[in-house]
Formats: C-alpha cells, structure tokens, sequence
C-alpha cells in the first residue's frame, strides 16, 4: 500500500512513525504546509500531485477541520482512492455524501481512529453487529472533557487550569469549545449510531450541552451525594426507535463510568446476545489515535471497507425521561418539575430529555446533568 498522508501534525507525524519500518504500507507523499523534510517519503504542498499520482492507492487524511479536508476527500475518492481518517467531524458532516461516494467509486473507507482514539471500537462495533442487533452505544467519548472532569473531582482543579493542561497535553482540539461543548463527543456518538444501527441520524434531532459551565461547587455537591460527573454519550434503537443526546451525567460512585481516569474513554455497547460490552482504552494523543490509523491501513489490505452499508436517514426521538440536576433560573417550568434543592440547585421529577434540552436553549447559562440511578 501506498500512501498520500494529507497533515503533518499530532496524527501525521504518528502515522508516519508507525509505519516507518513497514514493509507492506508506506506513506509515499506527506501534503503539509510546513517544511520538513523525512528520508523515505517526498513532502509537497500541492495535494494535486496526490491525486495524479497512480502508485498513491490510498489516502491518509490527518489534517483535522472541515476545509480544506473535504474538498480533498472527495477529490481522493473521486480519484479512485481509498481514504482513511481520523477526523469525526469531516466523516459525520459529510456522512451522506461521502458514504455514498464511496460506495458508488467502489473504493474503501474506514475511520477507526475517529472514535475512541487508539481504541477498536468501530473495529470491534463493526464485527459485533454482523451478528446481533445493536440495542445501545455510548459512554465516554471525549478525552479532555474527562481528563478536566477528573482533575476538578480528585485533584480538586479549578475548570480553567484543568483546560490548559488538556491543551498543553495534546488532548484538546485546535478550538477546545469542540470539546467542551459537547460537540466533537456529539459528531462521535452520531457516527458510532450510524454504524451500530445502518442509519443515517439526522444531527439536528441530537441534542447537546457540554461542561463548560461546571463550577467546583457544582462538582462538591455531587461528590457529596456520592456521584462523580461524566460528559455521557447515548445512542438508541428500541423497536425501531431512535433516541441519541450528549450531557453531562452523574454517576453512582461503583459504576465503570465513575472510575475512568486522565484522558481515557470508556465506550459501551449493549448487543441482543452480547449484552453489554465496553472498551477502554486512552481515547487521544499522538500515538494511539495514529495506531488505529494504521490498523485501517491494514484493515484496507486484506479487503475491508466501511462498517456498514451506507443507511436510510432517521431523526431521533428523545422522550426517554429522566431525572436531571440543574443550576439555573428557577421559571416557572422548573419549579413545576422539582423534586428537590441541593442547596441552589434543583433535583427535577423524571422529565423527557427534549423537554430538558428544550428548556436549555431558553436558558444558555445553566448547566445540567442528568442523574443516572442504574447502570448506564
Ligand atoms: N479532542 C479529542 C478528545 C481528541 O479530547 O477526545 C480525540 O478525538
């Protein structure tokens, strides 16, 4: 196999380590602004010299962001070429172009590496739904959000200077509100649905809330109520039903969730014959997000191609209800829903997490988590 790697940074850089002593998969040409030069591969800053390349049979794309990664996605597949990324944003934006595209070209696409990191969780979804129905996918997905949440629960952290040591240790996205609004675990969760249940969800119908308004009061009244704060992801089929939201949730000291540490994911699914199963692993970085990256590569090698037939587009329903603490302007509506004060904050009755999300975008500076009693 040979490889046109589209970025030199954080993942660029791995992939090119990793496969520096590989016989079978080279990287051939290395697309990055910057100068460097490496001893077995040619760097250009003309992605065009990828394209008309005919030894380049596949393409790495490691440069993160939108634009120009698409454009030149969908060039590489228009080429003839098979991609893979790590880059869940550009795959969940463009899930129902690009899928598509793919298929029709008759090339191979995979992004193992876009969610969970170093971890087989697409790999390991993609064997698993073969041979039983997805019920369930989630958990955690983002690798800052928890490395912060952990910092502020044990170390006792402060939010800001939790953030700044994400950032300095490579965890956090270029803009850090990706994470920690909820959104780079929201394009995950949506991407690890579509592939759990043949879908394509339709991302307007999955609500999100992040972190970024958690105060260290907010974090010792759950400690004191025996919970520890996750940013959890959900995604759903139930009789044909769809349901997927990202939040902020409490959970029962004992339960997995509440003992992941630093940077790592912990992702879950619930199989008919399975049951659960989760993954754990460090969910980013250097080096274990470029790991996957070449487990594609390889995955590309002995034939595989996407994890699932590209699917019809289905919205999410989210009428699941739960109970929810909240820490915000107590309308009319809230005060209709309590069943109890934790100090400022309010402990709500079971309500639906679209009437909750609902009342969310009407109150921007709140913050919620819901409460989860049972296993995830
Ligand atoms: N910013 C992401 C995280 C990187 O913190 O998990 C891996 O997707």
């Amino acid at each position: 196999m040979k490889i046109g790697l589209l970025g030199f940074g954080v993942v660029g850089r791995g992939v090119y380590d990793i496969t520096a002593n590989m016989d079978d998969i080279q990287v051939a040409k290395v697309v990055c602004l910057e100068d460097v030069t490496l001893p077995d591969a040619e760097v250009t800053k003309d992605f065009q010299s990828v394209l008309n390349d005919t030894t380049i049979d596949t393409v790495v794309e490691a440069m993160g962001g939108l634009h120009p990664a698409y454009e030149f996605v969908r060039a590489a597949i228009e080429a003839g070429k098979n991609i893979v990324t790590s880059n869940k944003a550009l795959v969940c934006t463009f899930y129902d172009e690009l899928l598509p595209l793919a298929e029709k070209m008759g090339v191979q696409f995979r992004c193992t590496a876009a969610v969970g990191g170093g971890i087989g969780w697409l790999s390991e979804l993609e064997r698993s739904r073969r041979i039983q129905p997805i019920e369930q996918v989630g958990g955690i997905m983002n690798g800052t959000c928890n490395y912060i949440l952990d910092s502020m629960t044990r170390l006792g952290l402060g939010y800001e200077e939790a953030l700044k040591q994400a950032q300095s240790l490579g965890y956090a996205e270029a803009k850090p509100a990706t994470d920690v609004e909820g959104i780079d675990t929201w394009h995950k969760v949506i991407l690890s649905s579509n592939i759990a249940f043949g879908v394509s969800l339709d991302s307007a119908t999955v609500p999100v809330t992040g972190i970024s308004k958690i105060t260290a009061a907010d974090v010792a009244a759950f400690t004191a109520h025996g919970y520890t704060c996750k940013l959890i992801s959900t995604g759903k089929c139930e009789d044909g039903k769809y349901s997927a939201y990202v939040q902020p949730t409490l959970v029962p000291a004992g339960q997995p969730e509440a003992a992941v540490p630093s940077n790592y994911n912990l992702i879950s699914l619930v199989g008919k014959y399975s049951g659960r199963m989760s993954f754990f692993g460090q969910g980013a970085g250097r080096y274990p997000t470029a790991y996957n990256v070449v487990q594609d590569c390889a995955d590309l090698l002995s034939g595989k191609g996407f994890y699932c037939a590209y699917g019809e587009k289905v919205a999410a329903v989210n009428d699941d209800e739960l109970i929810f603490y909240v820490r915000g302007n107590k309308d009319a509506w809230l005060e209709e829903n309590v069943s109890e004060y934790w100090g400022e904050a309010v402990v709500t009755k079971p309500v639906s997490v679209s009437a909750m999300h609902g009342w969310l975008k009407n109150n921007p500076d709140a913050f919620i988590a819901a409460i989860a009693r049972n296993s995830l």
